[in-house]
């Protein structure tokens, strides 16, 4: 059955990629969490989607530009705050020591596609090493070279590949990588690419999947998983099928 992952923990209804979402997210069963990696310039490895606080936060500027000590001032309720007062940027670590006793999967996306952050890929497996937590992540990127680092570094966690637009047969090129998921926008899916995708024994998990009628029609198509801002949503759909 398609497993339903929390976009950003349930970025439809909670303010994004915080604790407070990532509980929203177990509270409706979801079966996994999506989540975005950024490091501080003290090295700390933050969950924040933006290369900058911008627009989920009350500040402004670069996370690479804050320490960590400073970013934890910021308020990260976005467009929230008539149900939220405050709630902070969490650290990879917060989330990692939280997930370890539950039973939830975990997606860990590395926002390293605009800004080289160095060692990210060695400061994130060291972490989910440490959480034992090897076999429920999954890593993905936009950039491949940063997979196939992750996997000549730690080949016992799953990677995968993010992408915009169609890749025809990409399963040599995700053999080059060692990646055995596919990240696809959802607009390049069809029936016959997940069943050549299962084939070549790849999953095949999309994002991001919000409205229902989408949702049916992965869950059609037998994915893997989708990533959707709206879990409680997606779950109630798949369980009424
Ligand atoms: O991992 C799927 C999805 O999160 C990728 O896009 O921009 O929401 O991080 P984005
Ligand atoms: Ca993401």
């Amino acid at each position: 059955m398609t497993k339903i992952f929390a976009h950003r923990g349930s970025a439809g209804t909670h303010p994004e990629n915080t604790m407070i979402a990532f509980y929203e997210a177990e509270r409706v069963e979801a079966d996994g969490i999506e989540l975005d990696v950024q490091m501080t310039k003290d090295g700390a490895l933050v969950v924040i989607h933006d290369e900058t606080i911008d627009r989920t936060t009350d500040g402004t500027g670069w996370v690479k530009d804050f320490i960590y000590k400073e970013l934890q001032q910021f308020n990260a309720v976005y467009k929230f705050a008539e149900q939220y007062d405050f709630c902070r940027i969490p650290l990879l670590e917060e989330v990692l020591q939280w997930i370890e006793p539950t039973e939830l999967l975990l997606n860990i996306e590395l926002k390293n596609g605009l800004i080289e952050y160095k060692k990210l890929e060695e400061k994130v497996i060291d972490m989910v090493r440490h959480y034992h937590l090897e076999h429920r992540v999954v890593l993905s990127s936009f950039n491949h070279n940063s997979m196939a680092l992750c996997h000549r570094l730690a080949p016992e966690i799953e990677t995968a590949i993010l992408y915009m637009k169609s890749l025809c047969q990409p399963w040599k090129y995700m053999r080059a990588i060692g990646a055995s998921g596919l990240h696809p926008y959802h607009g390049t899916v069809t029936e016959s690419f997940v069943r050549q995708a299962h084939d070549h024994r790849v999953a095949v998990r999309p994002f991001t999947i919000n409205k229902a009628g989408l949702m049916k029609k992965m869950f059609q198509y037998q994915v893997d998983a989708i990533f959707t801002d709206y879990p409680s949503k997606a779950k109630q759909l798949l369980n009424n099928q």
